[in-house]
């Protein structure tokens, strides 16, 4: 059984990608489960192969259930969302499952939005919230290959270690804890940081 949690509206955010382009940065919900469905079968190939080691064109169900479970703590996702017409896009989808005080992350950015940040910046938006969770490490398979996610990876302070797969690396960072989060200024985590700790 899942323990229901608030939604965190506090996290949601503006944010301007590149120079000219916004998009809502907000943690999923259940019912973005056909936004994030429509978002995963546009991927390109490539896009598809580096965020699931494995080819094919199918939206990933174990994603999908997970997004289901959502608790904002222990299981957290982000989207990253643009309108088209009268219609919300998923452009973005970062996550992390969490156990023993370990977040593991994945993340994967649409074709057309990739290489003006907005990868950086949701991978630090996601950071934050795992150190708002107490949670104290951060870590993702990554293909040895993914020049882009390792790149990303190390300028956001992680190490990129060897996996047991020889395919993979393993990107891990230590995280400071609840204040590092409150410190680095995200607006709202400081009310939510006290309101879940009481809760
Ligand atoms: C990895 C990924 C999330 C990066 O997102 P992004 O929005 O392009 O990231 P940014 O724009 O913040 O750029 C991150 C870094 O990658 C570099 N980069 C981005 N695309 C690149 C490419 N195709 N080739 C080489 N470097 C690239 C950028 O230059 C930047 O490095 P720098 O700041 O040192 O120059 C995105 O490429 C993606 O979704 N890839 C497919 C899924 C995936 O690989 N997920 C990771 C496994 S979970």
């Amino acid at each position: 059984m899942i323990e229901a949690r608030p939604y965190p509206a506090h996290l949601i955010e503006t944010w301007v990608v590149g120079s000219d382009a916004g998009v809502f940065i907000r943690p999923a919900l259940r019912e973005d489960h056909d936004l994030v469905a429509r978002f995963l079968s546009s991927l390109g190939k490539d896009s598809h192969y580096q965020r699931h080691f494995q080819h094919g064109a199918a939206p990933d169900l174990d994603l999908l259930q997970r997004l289901d479970a959502v608790d904002y703590r222990r299981r957290m996702a982000l989207v990253a969302v643009t309108v088209a017409g009268s219609r919300e896009v998923v452009v973005a989808h970062a996550e992390y499952v969490a156990e023993d005080g370990r977040a593991e992350l994945a993340m994967v950015v649409a074709d057309g939005w990739q290489r003006r940040g907005l990868g950086s910046h949701l991978l630090r938006r996601l950071m934050h919230c795992a150190a708002l969770a107490g949670l104290r490490e951060i870590h993702g398979q990554v293909l040895a290959s993914n020049e882009p996610m390792i790149r990303l990876a190390r300028r956001s302070g992680f190490q990129v270690l060897r996996g047991d797969d020889a395919r993979l690396v393993v990107i891990r960072r230590a995280l400071n804890g609840p204040d590092a989060a409150v410190e680095a200024g995200i607006p709202g985590f400081a009310a939510w940081s006290q309101s879940t700790a009481t809760a």
